[in-house]
């Protein structure tokens, strides 16, 4: 741990008091530690200082206060225009950045290369969670970076939510925030595509609803585990539905049952394609996961 220029008088301070900068200080000034926060526009900070959080004026004023940086702010521009600030730059030399702004794995690793020769401590992070749960288990926050200064921040970072430590690269959290993410829009546009297609067919939703969360938790999750598991065997052969079946379900029943319908099918039609794509190229007989080599083959 290194001393800063200034004696640290609290011991964190949150930059970016928007919906989850203000869930972060939260969180930390409801464990019991003393929050300093930042924003560019000082009112919306005001519920933080009501909630016995220091609020400062000046950026280096923050930074100087606590040996512990969180930033969370719109991007990691945002960030690279207010660390490089000669002033701000001045007063967190020596100390750690805890960058929790979302990003691209490329812009958080050279973020952390100006913090590393600049003399920085520098954790990336990413927060797979809604505000409302940060503060709960239920929140869950990966970081990347040096271990001994993720270790050291653990008793700090704990009250944000459960912890993952994924490894030496500051850009690995949010590069699986991609990938979780990409996840989560897959599901949920299929899930969106599934309550169009039963309204153009006269279904109430209810009926729909009913019925998929019960397929959500037993079928999907089901044919995640058993994916899972080949992903890690690797695989590929007699699988419960092959692409060919798949091509079947897909183009036939939802692309077709959808033009029938006359409704948005472009996100069906690409999944339709990419097995398509894969079943031409010879793979027809193998499972799902074979599509993880690329569909389009040779
Ligand atoms: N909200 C979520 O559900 C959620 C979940 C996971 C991760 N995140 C991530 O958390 C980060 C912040 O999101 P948010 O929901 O808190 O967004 P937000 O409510 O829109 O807040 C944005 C923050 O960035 C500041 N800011 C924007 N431009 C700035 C500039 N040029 N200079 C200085 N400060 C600037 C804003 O300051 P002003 O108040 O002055 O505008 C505010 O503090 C994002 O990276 C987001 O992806 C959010």
């Amino acid at each position: 741990m290194h001393a800063g220029m200034n004696q640290p008088t609290s011991a964190v301070t949150v930059i970016g008091a928007g919906t989850m900068g203000s869930a972060l200080a939260g969180a930390l000034l409801a464990a019991g530690h003393a929050v300093t926060v930042w924003n560019r526009t000082a009112a919306r900070a005001q519920p933080l200082a009501d909630a016995g959080a220091t609020v400062a004026g000046e950026l280096e004023e923050a930074i100087a206060s606590s040996e512990t940086i969180v930033t969370c702010v719109a991007s990691p521009a945002v960030v690279d225009e207010l660390v490089g600030q000669p002033a701000a730059l001045r007063s967190l030399t020596g100390r750690t950045l805890v960058q929790l702004t979302t990003g691209r794995p490329a812009e958080i690793r050279r973020g952390a290369g100006f913090a590393r020769d600049h003399g920085i401590d520098y954790l990336g992070g990413a927060i797979m969670a809604h505000p409302r749960t940060v503060g709960t288990a239920e929140a869950v926050l990966l970081f990347g970076g040096d271990e001994a200064v993720f270790e050291s921040r653990r008793p700090l970072l704990g009250a944000l939510g459960t912890l993952r430590f994924l490894g030496a690269d500051p850009g690995g959290p949010t590069a699986m925030d991609a990938a979780l993410i990409a996840f989560f829009y897959g599901a949920i546009s299929g899930f969106l595509h599934g309550a169009r297609l039963t309204r153009a067919e006269g279904i109430d939703d209810e009926t729909y609803l009913a019925l998929a969360g019960p397929f959500l938790r037993d079928f999907i999750a089901g044919a995640t585990a058993d994916a899972s598991a080949r992903i890690v065997s690797g695989d590929t052969s007699d699988p419960q539905s092959s692409l060919e079946t798949h091509l079947g379900g897909i183009d036939d029943l939802v692309v077709g049952t959808s033009r029938d319908a006359a409704i948005e099918l472009s996100v069906m039609a690409a999944i339709r394609d990419e097995i398509g794509a894969a079943v031409r190229a010879g793979r027809g007989g193998q499972d799902i996961i074979s599509l993880l080599d690329g569909s389009a083959g040779p």
